[in-house]
């Protein structure tokens, strides 16, 4: 097992990484103060895990809600759900929730914690890639809004994450993949030398290698930790984590959720980032190519299927929550591995990548 600590001060909290980690009753109780413990998974990660996690909590009081599966459902009714089983059930704040699931169930949760009786503790074990990698850590949690998505949250830091890479056998290859676009994202950000460790061991990874796996999900959570701990509340370098993300969420937005995956979005857009660094002469026409491969090559998409008019889609850009008074800024590349935030791009050139993207 490894391990790494977000130091956040009194807020720190350690993160595991290695395998058959849901087998140790002790890592999770070290971090529950209380007797009350709330498991909250979805209907597909539930019959796959919940009783292995309820097998850890034999002393503990413990009650399940189980979420309907799917980012649609990532509102605030189903967090009210969650709300309703933990006063039905008499839970008080010194309860525990733990999330067992992707990061719809972890944001959830998350939000949940947060708000029940001003804030209770919460853990993480999340069982996609993409929630090992990015949602699980740094205290983002929320829910959609019709009129854009994670419009309504908090930041809420957990007690511990649990990364058991096991879980990541039962994962469908296009889940994998989407994940696999923010470890692609860490690298093309801010470290170079991870763009090129992920690069040349690509074909491994997909293969689910476990030793790779391990050492690329320890690289990506420290990575995102270090920046976090330096930002928590996104003031300043935390946005850089958002690259492709406004893009993305564009693509998300218009589409309706559930056509593209977070991470296949935020692949298109990483590579929509990357070009017009390209036309604003900040990157060279090679390393955007080769962000291309290694999304190719990581079974993403690098394009839009389906029907996006460059109209509707600067629309759904203008109401991400990146914008900031009318200026979209957006995470630009100067070179592989290093990212930085602009508002300072001509409106041709963006609307020149966009028209690249859309149907006209
Ligand atoms: N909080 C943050 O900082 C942050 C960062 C990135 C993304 N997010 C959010 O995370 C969400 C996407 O998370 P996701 O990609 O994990 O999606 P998800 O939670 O919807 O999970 C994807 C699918 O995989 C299933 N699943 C989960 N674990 C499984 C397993 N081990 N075996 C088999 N099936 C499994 C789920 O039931 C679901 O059907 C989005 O809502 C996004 O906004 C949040
Ligand atoms: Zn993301």
């Amino acid at each position: 097992m490894r391990q790494l600590d977000l130091d956040l001060a009194e807020k720190s909290y350690p993160i595991y990484i290695g395998r058959d980690l849901i087998s140790n009753p002790q890592l999770v109780s070290n971090h529950i103060n209380g007797k009350q413990v709330m498991v909250v998974s979805d209907t597909t990660v539930a019959p796959l895990y919940l009783d292995k996690v309820k097998s850890l909590l034999t002393k503990y009081t413990v009650s399940e809600v189980i979420l309907p599966d799917g980012e649609q459902y990532k509102t605030l009714e189903t967090v009210n759900t969650i709300f309703d089983a933990l006063l039905n059930n008499h839970f008080d704040r010194s309860c525990t929730l733990i999330a067992l699931g992707g990061g719809v169930v972890g944001d959830m949760t998350g939000f949940a914690a947060a708000s029940y009786q001003r804030g209770v503790d919460f853990i993480q074990i999340p069982t996609t890639l993409l929630s090992q990698v990015d949602s699980s850590v740094g205290g983002k949690t929320g829910v959609n809004h019709k009129l854009g998505k994670n419009m309504i949250g908090s930041f809420y830091q957990p007690k511990c994450v649990l990364i058991d890479i096991d879980t990541l056998n039962t994962l469908d290859d296009r889940q994998f993949s989407a994940g696999m676009a923010e470890v692609i994202k860490y690298g093309v950000l801010g470290n170079e030398s991870f763009f090129n460790f992920v690069n040349s061991n690509i074909e491994s990874l997909i293969a689910k290698d476990k030793d790779l796996l391990i050492d690329t999900i320890y690289q990506s959570c420290s990575d995102k930790a270090s920046i976090v701990a330096q930002d928590e509340f996104e003031s300043g370098k935390r946005a850089l984590l958002n690259l492709g993300h406004t893009f993305g969420h564009a693509i998300e937005n218009t589409l309706g959720y559930g056509v593209y995956l977070h991470g296949e979005a935020v692949a298109v857009g990483m590579l929509m980032a990357a070009e017009l660094s390209y036309l604003e002469g900040h990157l060279e026409i090679k390393e955007v190519n080769k962000i291309k491969s290694i999304l190719e090559k990581s079974n993403l998409p690098t394009s839009i299927f389906g029907k996006i008019t460059s109209s509707e889609f600067i629309k759904a850009m203008s109401v991400d929550k990146k914008v900031k008074e009318g200026s979209v800024r957006l995470v630009l590349l100067k070179g592989l591995g290093n990212a930085f935030i602009s508002d300072d791009y001509s409106d041709e050139t963006l609307q020149r990548v966009i028209n690249n993207y859309c149907n006209n």
